[in-house]
């Protein structure tokens, strides 16, 4: 038997395709980081090409607030930017959780009682979001699916370098500038929303940090004598193994008040390990952090069992020495002796599908005990 089609296996299980409806005063925010239950999300409900309104009435599906609504509407192609950012970015956190105890479960109720509280997993979901809009939005400017952006502008050097920008660059800088709008800034001030704030834009800093120069040669059989450049944006899966290194080494902060202003403040309870290795931040009376280190306010609780924040780790799959004594809380795990198909002795054809013959073989699987 014959299964002529790219092998993209873990996204086929994965179409769980959630999207938050938001609103609220207080919130402006999108992605995984909504208060409300994720709503199902239908891919691709809205052809790329379609003229017209349609566009303007999907954008009141989302539930979004007034001014997030309005930025959606004003591009036709904004809708399915926004669908698509929130897919990568869950995608993108389950794939970088899948050895974990929590493995980004996006069900309704777990997500929305971790977004109430300031973890380590907090801070990542709001990275994740804000990097997965930026990188989405950007990589639809280069490829022509908006109408209100293009390729990155070339910076003006003269003509002092031998080499030009050229080609079509991610469009990083349109992006962001959107991004930083569309999640806005809360009213309210306390610790809660300067660290989901901070840890929003580490997202969007991680995106511009990774942002790479990429050239082509020209000239009489690649001599290189006039070299056209442009950047681009990392793969996704780069932004989210960065990220999650990051929540490995997540600061926990605490609050303090501002004498003049009243507000809370940001200020770092770091132990001597950490400060040995990193450099004091700067200015303490910086409401936030001007680092790129992802917060969080609180412990994590171990998500061993299930509660408000998890389903626990009964029954997760697990993989024999490397994650069933760590993901099973000591519990120990079951083997079972199973029989799985999938493609095997794939080959890729000309021109340009990759051909596998389906195999069964007998496979130890290994969950966690109850
Ligand atoms: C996460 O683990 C739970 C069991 O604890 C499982 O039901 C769920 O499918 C897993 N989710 C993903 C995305 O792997």
């Amino acid at each position: 038997m014959l299964d002529g089609h790219l092998l993209l296996g873990w996204l086929s299980f994965t179409i769980i395709v959630y999207l938050l409806s938001l609103p609220g005063p207080t919130t402006a925010y999108f992605g995984l980081t909504g208060n409300e239950p994720l709503s199902l999300l239908p891919l691709n409900s809205l052809p790329e090409d379609s003229v017209g309104r349609a566009h303007l009435k999907l954008c009141d599906q989302l539930k979004l607030d007034k001014k997030q609504r309005r930025m959606c509407r004003r591009d036709p192609g904004m809708v399915n930017i926004l669908k698509e950012s929130v897919i990568l970015s869950a995608l993108e956190c389950q794939h970088q959780f899948r050895f974990e105890r929590w493995n980004c479960t996006l069900e309704g109720r777990h997500r929305s009682n971790i977004l109430k509280r300031g973890f380590k997993e907090t801070g990542f979901l709001y990275a994740i979001s804000s990097a997965g809009l930026i990188h989405a939005l950007a990589k639809a400017c280069s490829a022509s699916r908006m109408e209100r952006c293009t390729c990155d502008e070339a910076p003006y050097l003269g003509n002092r370098e031998a080499w030009q920008w050229g080609g079509c660059g991610d469009n990083f800088k349109f992006a962001n500038k959107f991004v930083k709008e569309f999640l806005g800034k809360r009213s309210n001030k306390d610790l809660r929303a300067l660290v989901d704030m901070h840890n929003s834009n580490v997202g969007m800093k991680v995106i511009k940090a990774g942002l790479e120069t990429t050239c082509k040669c020209h000239g009489v059989s690649g001599s290189c004598t006039v070299r056209t450049c442009w950047r681009q944006l990392p793969p996704f899966h780069e932004i989210g193994k960065q990220l999650k290194q990051r929540y490995e080494t997540s600061f926990k902060v605490g609050s303090s008040t501002n004498e003049a202003t009243g507000e809370a403040e940001i200020s770092t309870g770091r132990s001597q390990q950490q400060q040995q290795q990193q450099q004091p931040l700067p200015g303490s009376s910086a409401q936030i952090p001007r680092t790129m280190d992802l917060l969080h306010i609180e412990d994590s609780p171990s998500f061993c069992k299930p509660s408000k924040y998890s389903p626990g780790t009964a029954g997760r799959k697990c993989y024999k020495d490397k994650n069933c004594d760590a993901i099973c809380c000591g519990r120990g795990h079951n083997t079972q002796s199973k029989e799985v198909t999938g493609p095997c002795q794939c080959q890729v054809r000309w021109c340009c599908y990759v051909e596998c013959k389906q195999c069964t073989q007998r496979e130890e699987v290994y969950t966690c005990k109850g």
